[in-house]
């Protein structure tokens, strides 16, 4: 459904010298640098997949949205959403898909919600019947009615927020586009969102791009995620397998009887491994072992805690998704 091949954007940046004279001089002889925003990225989306878009601040991941829906030109590489080519049939390609930049509104500021979206269905010429029952559709999953006769320079970021996705929705496009569409949210409007776009998803087959730093996001509604950093690709595959990947690290945690005991605790000495191996930390009368199951098995590092020190309860958790990314970001780790 959708194919980048090698996509690149470069942006032209003016260097400003400092202090007026710098003004002037970069006003009648502009020093420019060349940013490489998206440097070569390729990837494929079939159709009926959520596919989870991430990456740190900068990244490149706006960048390469706007090149998918038309809005920006490559600078080089391509890209072709259900067979087509977005710079080169806009018109046509508009109808098909649905965007939503959820750092900035596409709706009309000074218009109620309500004519806002039947503005929408002239321009994407949605018969009346399917209107109808496209609005009672998204009412019910995005729960528009309290604020639909608000005009949207009223409405909260959580409601602003709802009327974008469903403006985009509105047309039932083959494609949606979500830029951060939870981004500032609270846990009630973010699972509402959450829930619409599985149930588009679901119902009918809508193939999503999402990008969000919320990993809860990830972890809810994407099988696979392509990461990007610094306008590359640095992972892209299925969750699970980013975990393999990641190795099977484990971390136990423990309440202690007696939490000065800690100190008694020295799993570095007994299995003689590092700090990236194994870390162990304590708060209060909670300790959290993290290590590494390749270097030290679960049942070595809980008997070894168990014949040390008094402890009231303990559990063991598998990796978490937003641990790996978390390194993945600060470089600790590479794929
Ligand atoms: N119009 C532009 N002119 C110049 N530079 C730009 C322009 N748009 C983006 N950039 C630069 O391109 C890089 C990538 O920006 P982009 O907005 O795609 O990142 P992002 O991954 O979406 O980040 P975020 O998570 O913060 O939204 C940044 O260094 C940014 O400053
Ligand atoms: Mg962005």
């Amino acid at each position: 459904m959708i194919y980048a091949d090698n996509l690149r954007k470069e942006f032209k940046k003016i260097i400003k010298e400092p202090g007026l004279k710098g003004s002037v001089k970069s006003l009648f002889h502009p020093k420019k640098e060349i940013v490489k925003a998206v440097d070569g990225i390729s990837f494929e989306v079939p159709k009926g997949e959520i596919l989870g878009f991430i990456g740190p601040n900068g990244a490149g991941k706006s960048t390469v949205i706007k090149m998918l829906t038309g809005i920006l030109m490559p600078t080089s590489g391509m890209c072709r959403i259900n067979g087509k080519i977005p710079q080169e049939d806009r018109k046509n390609y508009v109808r098909e898909i649905g965007v939503v930049f959820g750092q900035r509104t596409q709706l009309w500021w000074d218009l109620a919600l309500r004519e806002t979206y039947a503005v929408l269905k002239e321009i994407y010429q949605v018969p009346d019947d399917q209107y109808q029952k496209r609005m009672a559709f998204l009412n019910e999953v995005l729960e528009l009615d309290s604020f639909i006769t608000s005009p949207v320079r009223t409405l909260s970021l959580g409601q602003r927020m709802r009327a974008d996705i469903a403006a985009s929705l509105l047309h039932s496009p083959k494609v949606l586009f979500l830029d951060e569409p939870t981004i500032g949210l609270d846990v009630v409007v973010k699972d509402n969102i959450r829930n619409a776009i599985m149930k588009i998803n679901k119902e009918e087959g809508t193939t999503v791009i999402l990008t969000t730093h919320d990993l809860a996001d990830i972890e809810l509604l994407c099988e696979r995620i392509v990461m990007i950093d610094k306008g590359k690709k640095v992972f892209d595959g299925g969750l699970s397998e980013l975990k393999r990947n990641f190795g099977d690290v484990r971390t136990l945690e423990f309440e202690l009887v007696n939490a000065p005991d800690f100190k008694l605790l020295d799993y570095h000495r007994r299995f003689h491994l590092t700090e990236d191996e194994l870390s162990a930390e304590r708060d209060g009368s909670l300790a959290r072992v993290r290590f590494d199951t390749a270097k030290v098995s679960v049942e070595d590092v809980v008997s070894y805690t168990l014949s040390t020190v008094h402890v009231k309860d303990l559990n063991i958790k598998g990796v978490e998704i937003e641990e790996i990314i978390k390194r993945l970001y600060r470089r600790e780790v590479s794929l």
